[in-house]
């Protein structure tokens, strides 16, 4: 295995990050959570129990998001989920296009060194990071874009950030039906992931 192939490493290697200021103002890189899998979750950046705990989405949104993936059949411990952004802005406001550009490289590796067939973009930030241009979500949400890195190619699955379903839980059900289409599409694909 080739040492960027290995996630472990890469943790390693995203920990002495500085490539740009927000390793300054927060406590830890945040990394990811659950398993190595064909569906590969990103979100946009940590919040305070992020933070905190150094696990992506374990505060309020978190609990949504798993409560949304149960609900569409998916075992979320079972899929990885991760961030654009590894560490947490201040006053978790949007990470700047010059944060996001820096912390790319880091997303990009663990992509390539889990090769998904799905990755599924939580909120502008992640789908920005993803397509590399900004698309609003809502009409985003209904559509599968084809993405390239070097020689693999994945299926991005824009959805509503867990954030804006809290904001607005008419979005609640839209959200829900589109994690099933994703694990429909998974199956489809080949690579089930059972719940
Ligand atoms: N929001 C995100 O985008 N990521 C997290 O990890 C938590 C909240």
């Amino acid at each position: 295995m080739r040492p960027w192939d290995d996630l472990t490493y890469l943790e390693k290697i995203f920990k002495t990050c500085r490539r740009c200021g927000l390793r300054a103002g927060c406590t830890q890189v945040v990394v990811s959570r659950g398993a190595v899998a064909p569906i590969v979750l990103v979100g946009e950046a940590p919040g305070a129990d992020e933070d905190a705990r150094g696990k992506p989405f374990v505060g309020r949104a978190g609990q949504l998001l798993d409560r949304m993936l149960k609900e569409a059949g998916f075992e979320p411990e079972r899929l990885y989920i991760t961030n654009a952004v590894k560490c947490r802005p201040p006053n978790n406001r949007k990470p700047t296009p010059e944060e996001m550009a820096a912390c790319r490289p880091y997303l990009m590796a663990q992509l390539a060194a889990i090769r998904p067939a799905i990755v599924v973009a939580l909120g502008a930030t992640a789908i920005e990071s993803m397509l590399g241009r900004a698309i609003p979500v809502g009409r985003a949400s209904t559509r599968w874009y084809r993405v390239r890195h070097r020689e693999h190619c994945f299926w991005v699955a824009p959805c509503y950030h867990p954030s804006a379903i809290l904001r607005d839980p008419r979005r609640y059900s839209h959200a829900v039906e589109r994690f099933v289409e994703i694990r429909e599409r998974a199956a489809a694909l080949g690579c089930p992931i059972s719940g």
